[in-house]
């Protein structure tokens, strides 16, 4: 089974991500959302990822332009059909993603691979929202898509063999580094994120240090690229929140549990840079203004 034209439904920031890496690996690529202008937004934010390489010398003009021209938008599921692959990256909400499957059962060709990005839903759950539980697996991505090397593949209870090892072969297609999680709650790479991102938050809230201390702490201690409380602004402190509630609900181990400061912050709507402000403030174009 070879993957050659996929379909990926959500054009935010993970989206419009795998989507840019996919045409760069020569896939034919449809970038759907909501309407007409998310869908648009998650391909213009290739555009202009695209832009810069070329300006960096990285990529040729006509290069660019081949990219951009094998990825076309649409909206919601309805142009789901004639894909070998359907990746899923609406937001990390449970009854969203269930609702968005059973639609996209429906439009998507009966023998379609069906894929996930989430970042800690059981896959083996998910997967019961499709008619296709065999040819249903996690692909999840690291943000930002065209940088980070990795793909963390899950395999739902189900997920047969042709499947793992078309999506296997996929993520090769599209030069990454690929490791395999049992579906457990987080998988791998999420179940050591958040623990170490919720004890930055618990430590700021206890007032042990500032946060920019505990991010240069992280940084310069212990040489990541970007502080815990940088990162969760990144990635999303919604985000973050909804791993570490999958990790407490699925292990039932108090270890997990949410630093109240956390939730009382996405509560408030500082979802981190999306939002304009997180642990830290943000312009329009995400660039940091300090606390
Ligand atoms: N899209 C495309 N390329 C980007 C990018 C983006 N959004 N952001 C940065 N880059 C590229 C830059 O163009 C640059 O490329 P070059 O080296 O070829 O010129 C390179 O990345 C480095 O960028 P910068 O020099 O601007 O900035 P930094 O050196 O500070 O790197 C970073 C930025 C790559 C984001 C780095 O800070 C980093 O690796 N941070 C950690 C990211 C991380 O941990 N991601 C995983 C999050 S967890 C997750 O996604 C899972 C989810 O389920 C929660």
């Amino acid at each position: 089974m070879s993957i050659d034209r996929v379909f990926v439904i959500g054009a935010g920031l993970m989206g419009h991500g795998i989507a840019q890496v996919s045409a760069t690996a020569g896939k034919q690529v449809t970038l759907s959302d909501r309407t007409a202008e998310l869908a648009n937004k998650g391909r213009d934010r290739i555009a202009g990822n695209l832009a810069r390489l070329v300006e960096k010398g990285k990529l040729d003009q006509s290069q660019a332009e081949a990219i951009l021209g094998r990825v076309a938008t649409a909206v919601g599921p309805d142009g789901a059909a004639g894909h070998d692959l359907v990746i899923e990256a609406v937001f990390e909400d449970e009854a969203l993603k269930r609702e968005t499957w059973v639609a996209l059962t429906k439009a998507a060709d009966p023998d379609a691979v069906f894929a996930t990005n989430t970042s800690s839903i059981s896959i083996t759950g998910l997967a019961t929202a499709t008619d296709r539980p065999p040819r249903f697996i996690g692909l999840h991505f690291f943000s930002p898509v065209p940088v980070m090397q990795l793909i963390e593949i899950i395999r739902g209870l189900e997920t047969d063999d042709d499947t793992y090892d078309a999506c296997r072969a996929f993520a090769q297609d599209l030069g990454k580094i690929v490791i395999e999680s049992k579906d457990m709650p987080g998988f791998l790479v999420n179940r050591m994120l958040g623990p170490f991102i919720n004890e930055a938050v618990f430590a700021l809230m206890e007032s042990t240090g500032s946060a920019e201390d505990i991010d240069t702490g992280a940084k310069l201690g212990l040489n990541h690229p970007m502080g815990p409380l940088e990162l969760a602004d990144f990635v999303g402190n919604d985000v973050m929140l909804g791993v570490l509630d999958v990790l407490y609900r699925g292990f039932g181990d108090p270890k997990f549990r949410a630093a109240p400061l956390l939730r009382q912050m996405v509560t408030a709507g500082h979802l981190g840079r999306k939002t304009g402000r997180g642990f830290y403030r943000y312009d329009e174009k995400g660039n940091r203004l300090g606390r």
